[in-house]
């Protein structure tokens, strides 16, 4: 028997996925300051391909009953906003899954995270893909990649601050992915962006710096 080997050559470049979820558009702080963390990491990596996502141009579809009866459903059965929801969910796990970096734009809403990124962030944790039970407990399957938060917030929620204990932006996200395995998590953020134009200024101007000098990227292990 004729065995062929087929050579596959080893993808050298740097995956970035980058993700948007603001709702202010160009008045967007957090928009700003992943523009900014793409734009230097692009610049410092010789080889990166990026992919990019406006969570607020096209929302992720929600984990529903529907998505559910959508899965549940024949491929060939399903009905053209089934197939196109399903396919989209996919997609996200997929180029998630895929990315060695992940630049997410992090808004405060509401003391938390927009709806818009949660709905992405519940197609990623998916059992067997990126996250494992077993008798010994969790694992993470999603280890290995980096994940730098854009984040920014109106008010302040540092450890001293009153509002301490109603901040669920940062700390839901590192618990996440921390739960998927992700360790490498990197925030550059501006608070108080809402107390006054000249506090917004020089905290955008001091995380768009902070930006600027991420170190470069390199594949995922
Ligand atoms: C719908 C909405 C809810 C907000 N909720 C909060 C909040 O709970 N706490 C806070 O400090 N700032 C809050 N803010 C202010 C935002 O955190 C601030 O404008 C930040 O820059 C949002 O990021 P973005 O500019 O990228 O959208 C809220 C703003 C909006 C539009």
């Amino acid at each position: 028997m004729l065995v062929t080997k087929i050579y596959q050559p080893k993808d050298l470049s740097v995956n970035l996925l980058h993700v948007d979820s603001s709702i202010l558009g160009d008045h967007s702080v957090s928009r700003k300051i992943s523009a900014a963390a793409v734009a230097a990491l692009r610049a410092a990596t010789p080889d990166v391909r990026v992919t990019y996502r406006d969570l607020d141009a096209a929302p992720a579809p929600h984990q529903s009953g529907a998505l559910l009866a959508a899965r549940a459903t024949p491929a060939e059965a399903r009905t053209p906003d089934q197939a196109r929801d399903v396919a989209e969910a996919d997609a996200i796990l997929e180029e998630f899954l895929a990315a060695d970096v992940v630049v997410l734009g992090v808004p405060m809403y509401n003391f938390g995270i927009p709806s818009q990124l949660k709905s992405w962030i519940d197609h990623l944790a998916v059992a067997g893909r990126t996250f494992s039970y077993s008798e010994a407990g969790v694992k993470g399957l999603a280890g290995g990649k980096r994940v730098i938060l854009a984040s920014s917030r109106g008010g302040f929620y540092g450890p001293e601050s009153p509002a301490a204990a109603l901040q669920h932006q940062e700390s839901y996200l590192r618990g996440f992915f921390g739960f998927i395995g992700v360790t490498d998590i990197e925030v550059v953020g501006a608070e108080g962006v809402n107390i006054s134009p000249d506090l917004k200024q020089t905290a955008l101007e001091a995380a768009v710096a902070q930006a600027a000098v991420l170190s470069p990227l390199s594949k995922a292990a």
